[in-house]
């Protein structure tokens, strides 16, 4: 048997997630056997725990989509691996390439994740990560990682040198937001409800901070940090509460990566100024595995060390999950196993 935790059925509070034991799973033909040492969470995580995401927990789940691990063991007509190989697992299990198909099961629900000792799936559902991650660094990567480099590098036009990119908050995808743009070559200005998390940021690379509890018109401070002209891209993590406020400061030709719902379902946002201003709003839902395979290549090349908050034991994951509903962290929140 293994140590795994679950999300149990229609969960609603920390209650709700137990640790529990489970076999330990059997590789099958094309199924890759992974001994996890590191998971990370993601807002969404903490959305399941208290039961407002979109997807409800329908039977007991091994929770977080995100992890990295060695191989152990594959399966006979298993090519792209081999023991010993360090992976970490892709967010959509069947979203190779192209656009998003249809049906594509996502890690951490509907489909069982990551917080277990032992993973097996689908050859094609891992990818291979360099020495220069740590697990922990790579655990960082697969939802908010993929999520960030779709919204500056493959929605619209790929963000460019001497770009003003915009970053709602301090969290995941913000932070690795921050670190792929500056790695491009752009100015970033990032939003926060913290001077402190502000002073933190400008420590890795951003070049001002908003704060958006002492200037809720935080639009109009970013559009005086850029002379009037705006930003080239948004990454909107606010979502519907904080787009009305994105479409004002993004500038001519820019982006805006709708990525979001932090801000909550209510908002005023009109997309009729983006006409005059030939800019564009690009839905973004994660990525598929060919983005967490460019940006791992990033973070290897340009040696981007993820930002990591803090990192928990197995034993002490509900703690992680309590840290992120907190809201005190920057980055993000890593459980090792
Ligand atoms: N569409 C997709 O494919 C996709 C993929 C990944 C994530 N997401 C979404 O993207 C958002 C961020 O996810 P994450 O995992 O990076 O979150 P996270 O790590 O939990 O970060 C949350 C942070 O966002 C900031 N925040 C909270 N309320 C805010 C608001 N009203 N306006 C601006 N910032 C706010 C806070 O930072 P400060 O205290 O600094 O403000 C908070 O610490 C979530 O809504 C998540 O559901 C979507």
């Amino acid at each position: 048997m293994m140590k795994v935790y679950e999300f149990k059925t229609g969960i609603t509070d920390l209650d709700g997630l137990r640790r529990s034991e489970r076999p330990e799973p059997k590789p099958g033909p094309s199924d890759v056997l992974v001994r996890i040492r590191a998971t990370s969470l993601n807002y969404r995580d903490h959305a399941i725990v208290v039961g407002t995401y979109r997807t409800k927990i329908e039977r007991d789940t091994i929770p977080l989509s995100d992890g990295a691990g060695e191989v152990l063991a594959v399966g006979a007509s298993v090519t792209r691996f081999k023991p010993g190989d360090r992976v970490a697992a892709s967010f959509f299990q069947v979203w190779i390439d192209g656009s998003p198909p249809k049906q594509r099961g996502a890690l951490g629900a509907p489909l069982d994740g990551m917080l277990a000792e032992y993973v097996a799936l689908h050859e094609e559902g891992w990818v291979a990560i360099p020495k220069s991650l740590s697990f922990e660094d790579a655990a960082t990567l697969p939802c908010a990682g993929a999520t960030a480099w779709n919204g500056l590098m493959r929605s619209g036009t790929p963000i460019k040198p001497g770009d003003t990119v915009l970053c709602l908050g301090t969290g995941g995808v913000a932070m690795l937001a921050l670190q792929f743009a500056r790695a491009a070559g752009a100015r970033v200005i990032v939003t926060s409800s913290s001077d402190a998390k502000i002073e933190r940021v400008r420590g890795l690379g951003a070049s001002d901070g908003v704060n958006y509890r002492t200037h809720p018109d935080w639009e109009k401070e970013v559009l005086k940090l850029t002379g009037g002209r705006g930003v080239d891209c948004v990454i909107e993590n606010g979502g519907i509460g904080t787009l009305a406020r994105s479409f004002q400061c993004i500038g001519y030709s820019g982006k805006i990566a709708l990525i979001g719902v932090l801000a909550g379902p209510q908002g005023n946002a009109n997309p009729h100024d983006l006409m005059f201003k030939n800019a564009s709003l690009h839905g973004i839902g994660v990525g598929p595995r060919s983005s967490l395979e460019q940006l791992i290549q990033a973070v290897d090349v340009n040696q981007i060390k993820p930002v990591i908050d803090k990192v928990f034991s197995f034993d002490q994951a509900a703690d992680a999950f309590r840290h992120q509903s907190s809201g005190n962290f920057i980055g993000k929140i890593v459980i090792t196993i």
